[in-house]
Formats: C-alpha cells, structure tokens, sequence
C-alpha cells in the first residue's frame, strides 16, 4: 500500500510517499523557518497562507521524487490534531480533496502519536515500550502498547521542553529556531558555569510530572544568582548550563519510569529528540541493559514520513475517516490515565 503522508501542523509544510508503512520513497519538507525567522517565533497567519500557497507543489515534488503518478497512491493520511488551527487545516482540506478526486480512502492522524511512531519506520521496536515525547508543544513520558495504544504517566505541567528551549533562545537572542542554537552553543560552553536549578517535584501521586517553567525563569530573570564561581558569562555558557539541566529533568523521570515499570526498551521522539546531548543519555542508558532507538534527525522535527507511515497502520487496519473530518487544535485522546 502506497500512502501519501501530509503534515502541516505548524511552520513545516512537508509530504512523503511511503509504501506499506516502512519505506521512504520520498519525504519533502519545506520550512517556513527563514519566513519567521524575523518574529523569533511562528507567526500562526503567516504560517496558514504560507501553507496554502505551498501545498499543491510540495505534494507534487513528494510524488515525482517517489518515482510515481498520482494514479499510484492508494491513500492518503494527514495531521488532524492538535496543532495551529489555521495550518492544520490547509493540509486537512488539501488530503480531503486530493483523496475525493481520486477515489482512496483518506485518514486524518494524531501529531503527537505520529512522533512516536516515527523511529518505528527506521528502527522497528518491540511493543510495549516507554515512549519519550519531547517537541515544541508536548513533553510526555508514556507507556506505549501499539501504535494506538499509550498511557500517559507524566506530561509537563506548564512548558513544554522545546518552548524552554525556543524561550531562553529568545530572551538572549541567540536565533531562531531556539533548541537547534542552544544544542550547537552548549558544545563549546561549560554546562556547569551556572547550577540553575530544577523542580523539586517528588509529588508521590505524579512522580513523573515534569516543569520546566521554574528553569526558564531561573535562566531568563536570575541568572547571576546561579553563576558557579567567577565562570565567565558567555552565551556558550548559558546554552550548556540550561542544557544540562533542561535535559536532566527529563532523563531523571525517565530513568525511574524505567526502574517502576520494569520496561527494558525506550523509545523517543519529536523535535527535541534530535538535541545531542539527550541523545547520548538516552544511548548510554544501554549499558543498563536496555534497548533506545529514536528517529534519525530528519524524522525528529515535523515530517510527511511519520504521518503516513502511522496512517499506514490504521488504514491497514481497516480505520479511515469521512468527509466529517475535520482539525482540531487540542490534543484529544492523548490524555493521562
Ligand atoms: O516536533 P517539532 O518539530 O514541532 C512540534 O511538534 O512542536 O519540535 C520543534 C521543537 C522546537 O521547540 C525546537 O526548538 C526543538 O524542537 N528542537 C530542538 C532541537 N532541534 C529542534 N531542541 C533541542 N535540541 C535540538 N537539536
Ligand atoms: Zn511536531
């Protein structure tokens, strides 16, 4: 089965062809990265209309470096939800009409559960496994069963990880978009120059809660209270110190997940999945016996791949939506158990 994968949740307007659910045939992603670059964030109206103007040809370009026609798509999978309103849209009325016109059945996926599927099309992965979700929007820690079924066991009380990262990038000016400039900074700065601090969350009813408001305010408006010594104040520095503790919060959950669940396999993605420095915690929790797989960069940030590589599983299993579809832009059946 032939699946064409649409994804325009927010600011990457992408679509990728993708037969029976493991085979990349094609995956073009155009940013609107540079478009609102001078914002310092997304512009959810800029982002829509860019949308609309994009679509059609990034479809177009998905289908010709796929080596096929039209004709040759069987079905079609878009985000529906959660996500920028507006944008979700566009992509939700382009796979309606594009499926319509053709006569195959059209699916409208979940955003975040299509990140966490997205390392299951590279590195297919035995069910059930902890499933880490870290993007601009969402940080969830998660007991994933299959590809439809995940307990939620901890999600961020206020920002999520990718908007402390986007947020301290900003205050600072250091560019856009934010984790992608802390992560190259952090190499060469001194992830102890400052001990900014993280929550002290041992709440027993919500071990795996996470908040990362605290560390955004401690970095943005108390820096120097945090300095470690004389350790000069560099912008280098200030990346690695939030780093480390940004990327410590997450991995000190995670590891007692691990430890209570008894789960050996851990998995992880979206955005921030492609920060280096989570990447070799998570790796290194291998010499503890377990088995970590995430997606290669290209599948960690927003992609048409993840899309129609999850929608192949629904469609496979006899799940396809009507003309009622529409978008949403709350997370609907992603809630905690
Ligand atoms: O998954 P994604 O593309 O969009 C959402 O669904 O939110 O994630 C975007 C987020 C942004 O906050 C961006 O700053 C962050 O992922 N990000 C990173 C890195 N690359 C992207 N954060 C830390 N380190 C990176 N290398
Ligand atoms: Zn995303």
């Amino acid at each position: 089965m032939i699946v064409l994968g649409i994804e325009t949740s927010c600011d990457e307007c992408s679509a990728a062809v993708v037969r029976d659910g493991r085979e990349i045939l094609s995956n073009v992603i155009a940013t609107q990265i540079e478009l609102h670059k001078p914002y310092q964030g997304v512009v959810p109206e800029l982002a829509s209309r860019l949308h609309t103007e994009w679509i059609a040809q990034v479809v177009e370009a998905a289908i010709a470096q796929a080596g096929l026609g039209k004709g040759d798509i069987d079905a079609v999978a878009v985000t529906s939800r959660p996500g920028l309103l507006g944008s979700l849209l566009v992509g939700v009325s382009f796979a309606k009409c594009f499926a319509t016109a053709l006569h195959i059945p059209f699916i409208g996926i979940d955003h975040i559960r299509a990140h966490l599927y997205a390392s299951q099309i590279e590195n297919p992965l035995e069910y059930p496994y902890l499933g880490v979700l870290v993007s601009g929007g969402h940080t969830v820690i998660c007991r994933v069963e299959s590809y439809d079924k995940v307990d939620v066991l901890g999600t961020t009380i206020d920002d999520a990880i990718g908007e402390a990262f986007d947020k301290v990038a900003k205050f600072y000016d250091l560019g856009f978009p934010g984790g992608v400039v802390i992560d190259r900074l952090s190499k060469s700065g001194d992830p102890n120059a400052f001990l900014f601090p993280g929550p002290t969350l041992d709440r027993t009813e919500h071990p795996y809660d996470m908040s990362y408001s605290g560390l955004k305010t401690a970095v943005i408006n108390q820096k120097d209270k945090f300095r470690n010594g004389d350790a000069p104040d560099t912008p280098e520095n200030i990346a690695a110190s939030f780093q480390r503790q940004a990327v410590g919060i997450l991995m000190r959950r995670v590891r007692k997940a691990l430890k209570d669940t008894g789960l050996m396999r851990v998995s992880a993605g979206g955005g921030v999945a492609a920060n280096s420095l989570l990447r070799s915690e998570l790796k290194d929790l291998e010499k503890g016996g377990y088995t970590v797989t995430f997606p290669s960069l290209k599948l960690c940030t927003d992609n048409g791949a993840m899309v129609a590589g999850l929608g192949y599983m629904y469609l496979k299993d006899g799940f396809h939506d009507d003309s009622s579809l529409s978008a949403s832009a709350r997370v609907s059946a992603f809630k905690k158990a």
